[in-house]
Formats: structure tokens, sequence, C-alpha cells
């Protein structure tokens, strides 16, 4: 969802956040930078891995669950917008089974990244020559408005992958405000969670044992390396995970294994770490069922549907506008 791409907008924006987040006390660089073309590879592989579940718990859902979603969103036309596309990968199980059912909707794909837009709308017209693909590059809450200044058909709004929890609660319930005021009462909102759960079972999936994560996590620094000609040394960083299953929230550090001054070209300047001290770089927010309704009603949405995996590891909640 946090895709970056590569216009000056948001490279300076990257210089910026990484001056002010290194700069602060404690150090914290924001997670939507991890998604660089590499950052884009490893994620991917990070939801091939066995202890990533959130991948297989929600492919699980939308294919034992598709025509339950359908008939839940039900067969009227509707402009179908999905935040943060990426590559598409559990999106496509409902579009197949929305174009088998011969189901009128456009796929309006939402990224800030051009490049991830034009990939999947590629591979799109190779699988489906009849879907109909109209992508909208941007952030998400200016497409919003435009979409809502066009005539159009009712939206279904698609916020897949507990891509929510890279926000605090707070956030979360800020940004679905936003959300929702753009939203008429015919709109649709299917959005994913992942649920509070056997602690272990999160922090593995953080942690795993091949180091796919920590290096998804340390690239921030070499992004930094690589975009704002700094000397970041990989190796005398480390990875180091936490889990709350109080608050529920994840937290992914990256550790300072000595005192050290790294230097950062492009901001002309130097950043010194105390031996130990840690980067604040990405929080991920479980939820329990009843913190995800509260979420939805403090909002302003009412809960429809929600449908689960199995193993109730993780939840895609239909919303409406309250
Ligand atoms: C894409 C934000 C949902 O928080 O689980 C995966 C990103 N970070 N492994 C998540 C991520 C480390 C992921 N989201």
């Amino acid at each position: 969802m946090f895709n970056n791409n590569c216009t000056q907008d948001v490279d300076t924006a990257f210089a910026h956040d990484v001056e002010k987040g290194l700069s602060r006390q404690p150090k914290m660089l924001s997670s939507m930078y991890f998604y660089d073309r590499r950052g884009d590879e490893l994620f991917q592989a990070i939801m091939r891995m066995p202890e990533y579940y959130l991948t297989d718990s929600e492919l699980e859902i939308f294919t034992g669950q598709k025509d339950q979603i359908l008939n839940a969103v039900g067969d009227e036309p509707f402009e179908l917008i999905e935040l943060g596309a990426g590559d598409g990968y559990k999106t496509k199980v409902l579009l197949s089974h929305f174009l088998e059912k011969e189901v009128s909707f456009v796929y309006r794909p939402v990224d800030i990244s051009p490049n991830v837009l034009h990939h999947l709308q590629q591979d799109l017209k190779k699988q489906w020559p009849e879907l109909l693909v109209r992508p909208l590059n941007g952030d998400y809450f200016r497409m919003l408005e435009r979409l809502q200044s066009e005539a159009g058909h009712r939206k279904v709004i698609l916020f897949l992958g507990a891509n929510i929890g890279n926000y605090t609660y707070d956030e979360a319930a800020d940004f679905l405000s936003q959300l929702c005021a753009q939203m008429g009462p015919d709109d649709l909102l299917l959005i994913g969670f992942d649920l509070k759960k056997d602690p272990a079972v999160i922090l593995d999936a953080y942690n795993d044992r091949a180091g796919i994560t920590a290096a998804f996590n340390l690239n921030l620094l070499e992004r930094i390396n690589r975009e704002l000609g700094a000397d970041f040394v990989i190796d005398e960083f480390h990875h180091w995970e936490t889990y709350d299953p109080v608050n529920g929230a994840a937290r992914s550090y990256i550790v300072s294994k000595k005192e050290q001054t790294v230097q950062v070209e492009a901001l002309g300047r130097s950043f010194h770490f105390e031996a130990w001290e840690a980067i604040d770089v990405e929080l991920s927010l479980k939820y329990s069922p009843n913190e995800l309704e509260e979420l939805a009603h403090r909002a302003g949405f009412e809960p429809l549907r929600h449908f689960y995996d199995d193993r109730r590891y993780f939840v895609d909640s239909l919303w409406r506008v309250r």
C-alpha cells in the first residue's frame, strides 16, 4: 500500500523525513519507506514465507468465501477501488470470481507508485482482456475526491492485507473518519485486520528464521545509502522485534550494535548512535473483534459482515456508512 515512486516530490519528502526521524529522540523512520524496488521484492518474499500467516489467511478467506462476499456486496454495478493495490495477488481471487459471475464493475487500483500500477495493469490485461481497469495514481484522499466528483456508480473500497495495522488506533480512527466522509450511503468498505492471537505466532511472523524480515527492515538503511548517499554499515545494525499482547502492538526496531556516526551526504550532516540505540521503524497493530467493532463506530461506520479464516487469525470486515 505504501509503495513509493521516484518523483522529485517523494525524494524530497524522503530526505526530509529521514532528517527529522534521525534527529528526534527516540529515533524513528516510517515503514512507508520500506517499499522501494528492493523492498517490494523482499515484501513478496515475506508473503511467501511460512511464518507470515497474514497472506495465507486472507487468501483463504477470499477463496473460501467469495460467494458470500459477493452476496454481501450485491450485484448492482460498482467501481471496485483498491487502496494500495500492490501486485494484486489476493485481489485477483475476487476479480476472477466477479468476472465469472458477470458482475458489472470497473477495477480502480489506487497507488502512489506509477510503476506498481503500470505493472499491475499490464499483468491484468494479459490475464483478463475483458476486465475494465482504470488505475488512479496518487494519494488516497486526492483520488477519492476525484472519484466523488465523477458522476458514476457506487463505490466498493478495498483496504486489504492489514495495512491499517501500520497506524496507531487513533491514527486509524482518523484515517477511517476521513474515508467515511468521502463515502455515500450506497458505498461499501472491505477492510482487512490482523487479529490478536498466540503471541508466539505473531512474533514469528515478524521474526522469521531465514531472516527475510530482518533484510526487509535493514533495506531501509540501504535505501538511505543508495538514495541519500549515506554510509550505513548494515552489519553494524540488527533487527529487533517485540509484541505486546496487551495493546496488540508488534513493533520493529533497528538497533545499533555499537556507538557510531553515520554521514548522510544529501543532508550534509551526520547522525550519532549510542551503543544499542534503536530506531523505531514499524508498528503492525493487532485487533480483537471488539476493538475493530469499536473502531468502525468511532469512524462513523456500521459493520455489516465479518469474514474470518478457519483459524480466526484474520478478518475481512464489510462496513457501510452509519
Ligand atoms: C504490509 C503493513 C500489512 O505490517 O504485517 C510485513 C508489512 N512488515 N512484515 C505488516 C510487514 C514486516 C505488513 N503490512
